[in-house]
């Protein structure tokens, strides 16, 4: 494919591993170039970007921790120079608490991670995203930011507040920016995963089992990453047209008003 061809370019953040990793397979599998993140450049990033290479796409590590706003300019000129544009930026990079527990012993340190990681460098990530695509011509390639919050932007968590309300922040990231790049025809979306079997959710996921299986979830299982990585791949691809600006539930139906 030559360059004129355009093959859509997408960084996918915090792509080492779970939802991540998932999401950039699923892109692979649409042909995109594929930009793998995490914050270190380890031996967990480099087997993500061995997998996304088994595809047959260009792929490309871009180790950088996502909450030092300061380097995202570099961190996207290093994508830029190995992929070539980004037409699409997946903030999936996300952190839970550093303790479950009461709101009212929540600490400073994980109230700022949460804040940090999982909104602040969504918004500067997207700004910094954005600024270079409206600096160029795009056309005809469908341009989209797509950011992965969870149920608990909307839904409570009571032993994880600090991070419910960093996803709820986060949320509102995404409306703003809908609004903001709506003019200039790039799409953004939020998806929102409800209970999903990663590393992120190990220490719970029996729990989570079983009150799936009871019923929590209209779908009484939990979700897979894949599932949410082809969830994010058909919005990146524009298979939603005449759509932005939209929170969509990957949730089985988990917060579905029932009495
Ligand atoms: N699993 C669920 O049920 C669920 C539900 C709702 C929402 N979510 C959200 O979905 C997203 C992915 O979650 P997951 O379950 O796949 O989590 P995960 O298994 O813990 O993976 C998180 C990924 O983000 C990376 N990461 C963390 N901090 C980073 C930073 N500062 N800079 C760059 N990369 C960073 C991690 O890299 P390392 O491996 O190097 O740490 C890892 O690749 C998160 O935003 C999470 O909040 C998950």
């Amino acid at each position: 494919m030559s360059a004129a061809s355009a093959r859509p370019v997408a960084l996918v953040t915090g792509s080492s591993r779970g939802i991540g990793l998932a999401v950039a397979e699923a892109l692979a599998r649409e042909g995109f170039a594929v930009a793998v993140n995490g914050p270190a450049d380890d031996a967990e990033l480099a087997a993500a970007v061995e997998r996304i290479a088994a595809h047959g796409v260009p792929v490309a590590a871009a180790p950088f921790d996502v909450a030092a706003v300061a380097g995202h300019a570099a961190a996207l000129d290093a994508v830029e120079q190995a992929l070539g544009p980004l037409t699409t930026l997946v903030n999936n990079a996300g952190v839970g608490v550093l303790k479950r527990g009461d709101m009212l012993d929540v600490s400073e340190e994980s109230w700022d991670r949460c804040f940090a990681v999982n909104a602040k460098a969504m918004f500067f990530l997207s700004q910094a995203f954005a600024r270079r695509l409206l600096a160029r011509s795009r056309a005809p390639l469908f341009h989209s930011i797509v950011n992965v919050t969870s149920s608990n932007a909307v839904a409570v968590a009571e032993q994880r507040a600090e991070y419910c309300a960093s996803k709820a922040a986060a949320a509102m990231v995404s409306k703003t920016l809908a609004v903001r790049l709506g003019r200039e025809n790039i799409a953004v979306y939020d998806v929102q995963p409800g209970l999903i079997a990663t590393e992120m959710t190990a220490p719970v996921i029996a729990a989570y089992r079983e009150r799936a299986a009871q019923g929590l979830t209209l779908f009484p299982r939990v979700g897979e990453p894949d599932e949410v990585g082809t969830l994010v791949a058909s919005l990146a691809t524009g298979r939603l047209p005449y759509t932005t600006g939209l929170s969509i539930p990957a949730d089985a139906g988990m917060l579905v008003p029932r009495f």
